[in-house]
């Protein structure tokens, strides 16, 4: 009997020593949301096998060694049309596993604790399958780019109710307004959850989104909203899968203007060949809602999306991966969007991501070279830093008028590079009534002339002026010539 019970024991603690089972690990965040991390597992001798969910990442355990004593699993997922992967390592401790990943092969461990979830919790909702194409109408909104602040390059996840009030407040008295910016923006992190009846929540940094919008409206601005068209956003939170009608007409509700719908959790469930019927859907969603919402895609600029971006009633759609507060960044985006001039037209503009004027990693060359670049491309003039206390000279770069002009140009039509001389290179927009922006960029880090022949830019002009320094240039000769500090540029309204 004896024998018997040690053996039945032995049996046990062998079945319970077994990696098999789906493990969370909780992660409870102050604005009263939390993280999960699912790591579903069989393990079958030495074997590991099943999935692992970082939230919105979903990846099939491709390699393992080890078992409960000591492992490593290695997860796998298609982005698109590239391979993602993660790597965890862990044993397990009684009745917990536990688990960490490195950024880099030699950084330390991040460790974490699983415990043990019911079967089921956590897998990827079921497909829905994407609606069959069609042409959804224009929504006849932002005949020129929209301008305005969004919270991400400054604030990321630390954005709540009193800093887009404070913006608001900014933004209506501090000339940027009276210049033409429109909208304060609030990006990823304002979600919650859904209550019983499938509405979308705010959560505590955000107590009352209608409220808020009010306040915004009431100082003559408007106000936009993220969400994303996967089960959860790129930070992580609730997205509008399979709630897209519903989050129209609650954003409609709340007296949203402007939303901005990114890809991120979508890749689990789509792939890039779907992403059109999927725009789609909230593109009808948000015309069915009743109010004037403008509609900005945001999915890196895959799948050639300014080919069908207006079809899905898009205003604006971005081009690049996300932008960085750093030279090298902002000029690899900015200077790679030549090819994509023909998309660009009233309604419907290419958007090279925010700004990152005044976010300090740049000079005010750097911003000044931003700035004009953004408006040459007909680009989203979207503010990306604190609004609430910018310098003079920041200031000054983000409400130039006479470049703001340039940018909202009625025509609509985006520049293209028109002569490229090493690190220096000239491009022009054409405007409104026959006049043209030339811009002349010194990519090079130390200054250098630049010299732009009237001939290669339709003859020589009536008039001339430099829009940063605010005074007509001198017409005398067959060019115009100038000395163009490093990373910097001139910027000319040229016209008959
Ligand atoms: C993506 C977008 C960013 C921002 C973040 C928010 O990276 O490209 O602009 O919206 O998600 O999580």
């Amino acid at each position: 009997m004896k024998l018997l019970s040690i053996l039945l024991l032995t049996v046990a603690t062998c079945a319970s020593a077994d990696l098999t089972g789906n493990w969370v690990v909780k992660d409870d965040l102050s604005d009263g949301t939390s993280r999960r991390q699912y790591l579903n597992l069989k393990q079958e001798g030495p074997k590991i096998t099943g999935t692992i969910r970082v939230t919105q990442f979903f990846y099939k355990i491709s390699d393992s060694t080890g078992g409960p004593e000591g492992f490593t699993i290695t997860g796998t997922m298609m982005d698109g049309h590239s391979p993602r992967s993660v790597k965890y390592e862990g044993k397990l401790v009684g009745d917990e596993l536990h688990v960490g990943t490195r950024r880099r092969p030699d950084a330390p461990l991040s460790e974490l604790v699983a415990h043990r979830a019911p079967e089921g919790e956590g897998a990827m909702p079921a497909r829905i399958p994407p609606p069959a194409l069609h042409r959804v109408k224009d929504n006849g909104l932002v005949r020129t780019p929209p301008m305005g602040w969004n919270s991400w390059n400054k604030f990321a996840g630390r954005v709540d109710d009193a800093g887009v009030r404070g913006m608001a407040d900014a933004m209506a008295t501090n000339g940027m307004k009276a210049a033409g910016y429109q909208f304060i923006n609030i990006d990823d992190t304002w979600e919650a959850d859904r209550n019983a009846q499938g509405n979308i929540r705010t959560n505590k940094k955000f107590p009352d989104m209608k409220a808020l919008a009010d306040y915004v409206h009431s100082k003559g601005l408007k106000i936009g909203i993220y969400s994303s068209p996967g089960p959860n956003t790129c930070a992580g939170y609730e997205g509008s899968y399979g709630h897209e009608e519903q989050d129209a007409l609650t954003y409609a509700k709340w007296g949203i203007d402007y939303l901005k719908y990114d890809w991120c959790g979508a890749r689990n469930i789509y792939t890039d060949e779907e992403m059109q019927a999927v725009y789609q859907k909230m593109g009808d969603a948000l015309q069915a809602s009743g109010r004037p919402i403008v509609y900005s895609l945001c999915q890196y600029g895959r799948a050639d999306v300014w080919k069908w971006g207006p079809d899905v009633g898009g205003n604006a759609w971005r081009t690049t991966d996300d932008i960085r507060d750093t030279w090298d960044s902002m000029s690899k985006i900015g200077f790679s969007q030549d090819e994509l001039a023909p998309w660009a037209k009233p309604g419907h503009f290419n958007d090279p991501d925010m700004l990152e004027i005044g976010n300090g990693g740049m000079n005010d060359d750097e911003y000044r070279t931003h700035m004009s670049l953004w408006s040459i491309l007909a680009a989203p003039l979207l503010a990306g830093n604190d609004l609430r206390n910018v310098p003079p000279a920041i200031l000054e770069i983000l409400t130039n008028r006479e470049v703001i002009a340039i940018d909202q140009d009625k025509l609509g039509r985006q520049g293209k590079r028109i002569s490229q001389s090493g690190e220096q290179e000239i491009w022009a927009r054409p405007l409104a009534g026959g006049a043209q922006a030339i811009a002349l960029f010194n990519r090079g880090g130390a200054a250098a002339n630049i010299s732009v022949k009237w001939a290669d830019v339709g003859g020589k002009p009536a008039k001339a002026r430099d829009l940063w320094t605010h005074a007509d240039v001198s017409l005398t000769g067959p060019e115009y010539s100038a000395n163009v500090p490093a990373h910097g540029v001139i910027l000319l309204r040229v016209g008959r």
